[in-house]
């Protein structure tokens, strides 16, 4: 995993007068404080109105080893409006903050703003943010080269192994620190889990990373074949049959809550690699599908993020673990399959195969544990794209309460949702000559059909689907995430719990 610089907060009054720091800088002000303070001959005021920097949200102004100080470089770091500072805006700016200090081995950030203070909460989202930014997926690059030399981008990593933030109350700030570390922790394993290439990454090796989590306490069963036959799980195995390496569905359960409260439960889509089956996807772009896990990742990344924190609620993280692999065994269109739950299924496009896996893995969450709701999370459909661009992922639900505090969630986040409609003029769509249902509808709306086929599974458990399709990998780059892999839902899930599970 991606090892990011340490944090320290340290008191605004100890701000750096050496090195390489960076200074806030409100729209709404003629230059703080602290900018003064630190800059006592007035260098900096007179760089910052020399290149009319007016303090926007996100704009640096970057000052190299400015006279009269013995900084090596001081930087200003627009903070916009103040109506734009809510935590995301925080985390933004602490993102934004990351390619200021990341060639310096250890840096300081000034959080003090002409109009008062930034809080601890403010403080520990800055923090996170930067971290955030600061992952890169790199394991599969040589360091060296053929002959031994240090390969030249080696030069443009970063170098920062410690930065100090500081800041009005810095225990406080620390304290609030420490649930953001975890959640850091929890992104970026959805993170590299996202990134990892097919090949090194299956449904027995994602099964033996989420077994990890039982280093932090959480109860991880491991389901192999047998017993997904045993149970019925025609669906999902009829997806994993075309592929040599086997099938799992992992139960995680965190127990942080002290009564029997019923728990929550996250379930993911876990296609290792689609190639979409007998009915194939077309060579370009393909390479794309070994983020089909995305929903897996996320429902992994929250575990690991809420046992981190050690979270006071009882949750319940299921992932169906699968490769979609074409061979002479694999499914074929036409093919009717039955599910767990007793329900048949036609399959007339074996590349409509997130849904058959997370027809089996709800049925199985709900039967087993019967929780007070389920949110699924899944790349599940190319028209959730078509539908919302890469900014929002689609949210269909049907109980408005939960699908109320997943969009407020998102709002908070930054991971932000929409919602799409769901109703039985769709779900019509899906009837079959042959079977109980077929795993297609027609050429308009299939986003909406695959959450209605979802649906069919779920019962009358309050329940979500979140199709990640468009945000969980190859997103564009943000103030927060440049790597492919955004790790999308974890942070979300996170706050709903957080905000409204929590004791
Ligand atoms: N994994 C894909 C959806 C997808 C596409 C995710 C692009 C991320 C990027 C899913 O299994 C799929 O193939 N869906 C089909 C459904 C269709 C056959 C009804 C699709 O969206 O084309
Ligand atoms: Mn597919
Ligand atoms: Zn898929």
């Amino acid at each position: 995993m991606h090892k990011p610089p340490s944090i320290a907060f340290a008191k605004l009054s100890a701000a750096p007068k050496k090195g390489t720091a960076v200074i806030l800088l409100g729209e709404e002000a003629s230059p703080a404080a602290s900018v003064s303070l630190l800059d006592p001959s007035g260098t900096i005021a007179r760089a910052a109105a020399a290149a009319k920097f007016k303090g926007g949200f996100g704009a640096t102004l970057d000052v190299w080893a400015p006279d009269a100080t013995e900084l090596d470089r001081f930087a200003l770091l627009g903070a916009g409006k103040p109506d734009k500072r809510d935590e995301s805006g925080w985390m933004r700016l602490g993102g934004s903050a990351w390619p200021l200090v990341r060639k310096a081995e250890t840096a300081a950030v000034v959080l003090e703003l002409a109009d008062g203070e930034p809080d601890e909460v403010a403080a520990a989202a800055f923090a996170l943010g930067l971290l955030l930014r600061s992952y890169s997926f790199d394991k599969y690059k040589s360091k060296k080269d053929v002959k031994g030399k240090a390969r030249e981008d080696e030069d443009g990593k970063p170098k920062l192994s410690k930065l100090t933030i500081h800041c009005a109350d810095p225990s406080a700030a620390k304290k609030a620190f420490a649930d953001a570390e975890a959640v850091m922790g929890g992104v970026f394993l959805a993170r590299d889990l996202v990134n990892e290439p097919a090949n090194a990454l299956g449904p027995v090796e994602f099964a033996d990373k989420a077994k990890e989590l039982e280093e932090l306490g959480v109860t991880v069963e491991v389901l192999a074949e047998k017993e997904m036959k045993k149970l019925g799980m025609g669906a999902l195995l009829g997806v994993a049959q075309g592929s040599p390496r086997g099938a799992r569905l992992v139960v995680m359960q965190w127990n942080g809550a002290k009564g029997k409260d019923k728990p929550i439960a996250f379930v993911g889509k876990g296609v290792t690699f689609d190639t979409g089956g007998n009915s194939m996807k077309p060579a370009s772009g393909m390479e794309d599908m070994k983020g089909d896990m995305g929903g897996a990742a996320a429902v992994t990344g929250l575990m690991h993020a809420l046992a981190s924190r050690k979270a006071k609620a009882n949750v319940v993280g299921i992932i169906g673990l699968v490769e979609n692999a074409v061979d002479g065994n694999a499914q074929r269109p036409g093919d009717i399959v039955t599910s767990m739950s007793g329900q048949t299924i036609e399959v007339l496009n074996t590349d409509a195969e997130g849904r058959l896996v997370l027809a089996d893995a709800l049925w199985y969450c709900n039967d087993r544990f019967e929780p007070a709701f389920m949110v699924n999370l899944a790349t599940l459909t190319g028209a959730i794209m078509v539908a919302l661009g890469q900014h929002h992922a689609g949210l269909f639900s049907n109980d408005d309460d939960l699908a109320g505090k997943l969009a407020q969630a998102g709002m908070v986040t930054g991971e932000k949702l929409w919602r799409m409609p769901l109703g039985p003029e769709y779900d019509k769509l899906i009837e079959s000559k042959n079977a109980d249902m077929k795993n297609i509808g027609g050429r308009y709306g299939g986003a909406i059909i695959a959450a209605q086929f979802l649906q069919r599974f779920v019962k009358e458990t309050p329940w979500a689907h979140l199709d990640i399709a468009g945000t969980a990998m190859g997103s564009p780059a943000s103030d927060t995430n440049t790597s492919w892999g955004s790790g999308f839902g974890v942070r979300l899930l996170d706050r709903l719990v957080r905000d409204h599970y929590e004791a």
